[in-house]
């Protein structure tokens, strides 16, 4: 199957007349297990199992109206045609125009501090297809979401749903059994902290780093089993609220996924000076008895694990950081105040 035939296999007969418009939110996620390599290019289907955590109201607020032309309206500014987010967008909406005529005003707000190597992409599309869904009045229900938003970035089948996330690998070739699912376990007094030690362009965008690594890596078929004993591991360490268990994995898995790019041809290496300065430092004060690990994606910014009640050492030991608290009940929208204020 391609992606437009997994688009109608799901959608069905469901292709009502649309309202006049539809509106969504979908949270930023964070890998603890990564997502790194694909055993499906088109389908962005990937090789291992992924877990992650939500950003709670940090996301991306979509609006989704019928017009005359596509336009991409990005925090208040226009995006350009040419612009590779607006292509992206625009392919990604061509799966579900109803007739050829049909165009689309896509509006989205964002808050994630792009600056900080979250991805933006997660949130834009699980927020795209909610925005579909509600415009269409489909009324799917959420591993049909999950499968989806996939399409447009495989990360972004986890960011359906809030809290702990496990995207299930599968092994069908259509991927109807690669979605994610919402863990039940809640931990209230976890934190994560977004270090932005670097905004300038990654060298090498993270599909194309993913891609070289799965054919290049030596390292490769060894990150696949590791991947497999992570999650199953990080699920019981967050069943069990074992923080040292939890941030030592997701460590371990981040840096693990590192390893398989540096072992790619050519290598490639994300981090800078400063991210290698804030490791030491981070484990520096695990030394002094401060629970604190970190997880990185693909580019040289770090995302901090502790807990709130070292949250004033957090705080004074890493300047700038940005704090967000998955599990904490807040308003469930974008808040303007705070695109305005991002770095
Ligand atoms: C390092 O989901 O952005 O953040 O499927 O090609 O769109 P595509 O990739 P994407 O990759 C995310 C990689 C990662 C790890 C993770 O989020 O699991």
């Amino acid at each position: 199957m391609n992606r437009q035939e997994v688009v109608t296999h799901i959608i069905g007969d469901r292709n009502i007349s649309p309202r006049d418009k539809g509106v969504a939110f979908a949270p930023s996620n964070i890998a603890l297990c990564k997502y790194w390599g694909k055993r499906d290019e088109e389908l962005n289907l990937p090789v291992t199992s992924s877990l992650s955590i939500s950003l709670k109201n940090y996301g991306a607020q979509t609006e989704l109206q019928l017009s005359d032309e596509d336009r991409v309206v990005l925090n208040g500014k226009r995006v350009s045609p040419d612009d590779s987010f607006t292509q992206r967008a625009i392919r990604f909406l061509d799966l579900f125009r109803l007739d050829e005529q049909m165009r689309f005003t896509l509006t989205t707000q964002s808050n994630i501090p792009i600056a900080a190597g979250v991805a933006s992409s997660a949130a834009g599309f699980a927020a795209l297809v909610l925005a579909l869904n509600d415009l269409f009045q489909w009324d799917l229900a959420s591993k049909e979401l999950s499968i989806l938003a996939r399409l447009g970035s495989g990360s972004a089948c986890r960011s359906i749903y809030s809290g702990f996330v496990q995207w299930h690998a599968g092994c069908a070739k259509d991927g109807m059994d690669s979605y994610a699912e919402p863990l039940e376990s809640v931990w209230s007094g976890l934190q994560v902290g977004l270090l932005t030690l670097s905004d300038r362009p990654k060298s090498i965008g993270s599909r194309a780093a993913m891609k070289r690594t799965v054919q290049t890596s030596v390292f490769y078929d060894i990150w696949t089993a590791k991947v497999k004993d992570d999650c199953a591991q990080l699920q019981n360490a967050i069943h069990q609220k074992d923080f040292e268990r939890f941030g030592t994995l997701s460590e371990s898995n981040a840096l693990a996924m590192h390893a398989t790019m540096l072992t790619a041809c050519p290598p490639v290496l994300y981090w800078i000076p400063q991210t290698l300065e804030t490791i030491h430092r981070i484990w520096a004060l695990r030394e002094q008895g401060v629970d604190v690990y970190f997880t990185m994606d693909a580019g040289p910014n770090i995302k901090l694990l502790y807990l709130k009640e070292t949250e004033q050492t957090i705080v004074s030991s890493f300047q700038g950081v940005q704090r967000i608290a998955p599990f904490t009940p807040t308003d469930n929208t974008v808040n303007i105040e705070d695109v305005e204020n991002l770095p």
